[in-house]
Formats: structure tokens, C-alpha cells, sequence
């Protein structure tokens, strides 16, 4: 007899990007999600966390994350303690430490496993020294210690959960998602500081469900060429295809989702690691800056939209309106930005009851 085993699968491990799971492991999560909101509509709210404890670590603003993770923790029978990095000895590196501020990651990740159930992280950006990767390797130091699991609240490479929850709302607004046109498209932002892990983890999740993904941005803005590799790899083994376009309008084109939004140019930025052809060795701010300004035109209209095929406008929040997106688009029918957040809570409790179990 054939035992399904995904869910015990789950149990104790981290969360740190969906190229880690399967595509059966993500379809459990899912259907986790969507059986845990159907519930809570019905004020259904199974207390399987009753009394564990989510140590959160934020080095970066966030009003979805933060509390959707806290909501979703309370709602699971739980409790979600929010740590400023600034309020414990900051969690450093080896060779990074400064006497009586900061605490080696090893020893922070090892304490808190002794109190709780679960660690969770944001970092990317100025906390690391605008080194694009080195977020990425601060969660992944965290997990290499911890004895609980450890999830990505975003990093600099990485929006595991927010991925989960577009997957989950594009599930619930097309249905089977094989054969329909994504776009990620970049848009412009005052900011040029916005990382690539919504991109780079919309662009993942997409290709493990046969989606026709249209990648758009102007040329500087490309993504990590192994998160490139990895979408092309999951395409051949799940069916869709990928392409990447350097026009806006040629991408909204037919579109059945589309997704705008702003990103830094990764590659004037130094990497870690290093990629060879790829970022720089110092932060090239003024390049950036420029870049940005010379394509203030990539703006989401309702003119685009109407290239597309009734296409459902996606943004991960928050949307800096009159730059990346008009208010007649993002305010639209059409728009599914406040399912998008809310999907949030219920894709996070999935994972949340099913790693922290
Ligand atoms: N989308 C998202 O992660 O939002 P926050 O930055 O508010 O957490």
C-alpha cells in the first residue's frame, strides 16, 4: 500500500526557499491552507500549536509578515514573541561581533531552540551591507545552529511565504493554473531599495505549476542566474515555459496574472558569493539611482491591463501607488491585492502547523 507520507515530511525542517520542498510537499501545504481557511470561516480554529512559541527576529520593517505570523500563531493555540535585533545582543557572524552588542548567531539560535518551537527571520539590505546573498546566508547560519525550525520571513534572495499565499490566491481566483500567462514584471519606485525575493520567488513557485511565465524587466535588472536556472530545470520536469522580455507592453500581452513591481539592480551590488558575470564590487548607488530614473515609464496602467486577457493584478504589498501602479489598477475588480494579503495568515498557519508540530 502507497502511504503518503508529505506531512510527517514537513515536520522540524526549515523554510528558507521553495526550491527546498517538492512539488508534492508545496500541494500538501496548500491544501493545508485551504482547509484551515474553509475552517476559520466556520470559527474553526484547531489549536495544534496549543502553547509552543515563534521566536520572530525582524531586522527590516514589515506590517503583512509580522502580523500575519503573530495572528497565525495565536489563532494555531501559540504565541508569537517579537524580538528587536537592536533590543537582544544583535545576532552576528563569526568575525562580526562586537563586545557586549552583538551575540554569535550559533549561540542565539541555540538558546532561543532551548525556549521555543520555532525561529523566524527577515533580514536583507542595509542590515547586511547591501551584500545581495548575505541575508540569505544570516538565516541559513541561524538554521545551521538551531534545533527548531528555521523560516525566511524574507530575505534578500528569498519570500518563501509570500510565494505560498500568491500560489494559493491565483488557486483560488483561476483554478488549474497549467497553460495560464504569469507575468513578473519589474516597476518603478521611488526606492531603489526593494530586493529580488518577491521576483525571484514568484518566478519559482510559478514553475512548479506549469505556468507560462513571462519575465519583463529593463535591461540591469536581471534576476540571480541560479534562481534562473532553477525556474528553466522546474519547466522541463512541470511543462509551461519561460521567456524574458525587455517591454512592458509585450509582456501584458494575453496575460492571464500579472505581478509589477519594483526591484534593486541586483547586479550593481556585490553578491554572496560572488557570481562570476554577475553584481559588482562595491554598491553602485548612483548607476542604481539612474536606472530607476530612466525607466519611471514602467508604470502599471489600465492601459497595459487592457493588453492583457482579463488578467488578475498581483502585488505582494506594500505598493507605491502612483509609481508602480495607478489607483484605478490596484483599486480595480480586477485587483486581488487584499485576497493576496490575507492569504498570507492562512498559507503561513500551514506551514507554521505543519514544520513547528
Ligand atoms: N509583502 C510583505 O512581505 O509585506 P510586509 O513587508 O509588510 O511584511
Amino acid at each position: 500500500m502507497l502511504v503518503n507520507t508529505t506531512g510527517s515530511s514537513l515536520r522540524g525542517r526549515d523554510l528558507i526557499t521553495l526550491m527546498d520542498l517538492t512539488r508534492e510537499e508545496i500541494d500538501f501545504i496548500l491544501d493545508v491552507a485551504f482547509d484551515l481557511k474553509r475552517r476559520m470561516a466556520i470559527g474553526d480554529m484547531p489549536r495544534v500549536l496549543d502553547r509552543k512559541t515563534l521566536f520572530m527576529m525582524f531586522y527590516n520593517r514589515s506590517l503583512r509578515t509580522r502580523n500575519s505570523f503573530e495572528a497565525g500563531m495565536t489563532q494555531l493555540g501559540g504565541h508569537a514573541h517579537d524580538l528587536s535585533p537592536s533590543a537582544v545582543y544583535a545576532p552576528a557572524l563569526p568575525g562580526e561581533e562586537q563586545a557586549y552588542t552583538t551575540e554569535r548567531i550559533a549561540d542565539v539560535a541555540r538558546v532561543l531552540s532551548q525556549m521555543g518551537d520555532g525561529i523566524a527571520i527577515r533580514i536583507y539590505g542595509k542590515p547586511t551591507g547591501w551584500v545581495v546573498g548575505k541575508g540569505d546566508l544570516i538565516i541559513r547560519e541561524f538554521a545551521k545552529w538551531a534545533t527548531v525550525p528555521v523560516l525566511n520571513m524574507e530575505d534578500d534572495l528569498y519570500h518563501p511565504h509570500q510565494a505560498l499565499a500568491d500560489v494559493m490566491t491565483m488557486k483560488e481566483k483561476l483554478r488549474n493554473l497549467e497553460g495560464k500567462k504569469f507575468v513578473m514584471s519589474w516597476a518603478y519606485s521611488g526606492s531603489p531599495e526593494k530586493p529580488l525575493a518577491v521576483p525571484q520567488s514568484a518566478i519559482i513557485a510559478a514553475s512548479f505549476f506549469g505556468m507560462d511565465i513571462t519575465l519583463a524587466y529593463p535591461e540591469g535588472f536581471d534576476l540571480r542566474p541560479e534562481v534562473i536556472e532553477f525556474v528553466k530545470k522546474n519547466v522541463d520536469q512541470y511543462g509551461g515555459s519561460f521567456e524574458i522580455v525587455h517591454d512592458m507592453k509585450e509582456a501584458f500581452e494575453g496575460a492571464d496574472v500579472v505581478y509589477p513591481k519594483s526591484w534593486t539592480a541586483g547586479r550593481l551590488l556585490p553578491q554572496y558569493p560572488a557570481i562570476p558575470g554577475y553584481g559588482s564590487e562595491t554598491a553602485q548607488w548612483d548607476k542604481i539611482k539612474e536606472l530607476f530614473e530612466k525607466n519611471k515609464h514602467w508604470r502599471t496602467t489600465q492601459e497595459l491591463m487592457d493588453l492583457t486577457n482579463r488578467a488578475i493584478y498581483m502585488h505582494c504589498l506594500p505598493a507605491d501607488r502612483g509609481q508602480e501602479v495607478d489607483d484605478e489598477v490596484i483599486d480595480a475588480p480586477y485587483s486581488v491585492v487584499w485576497d493576496e494579503a490575507g492569504n498570507r495568515l492562512h498559507a503561513q498557519k500551514a506551514v507554521l502547523a505543519l514544520l513547528l508540530r
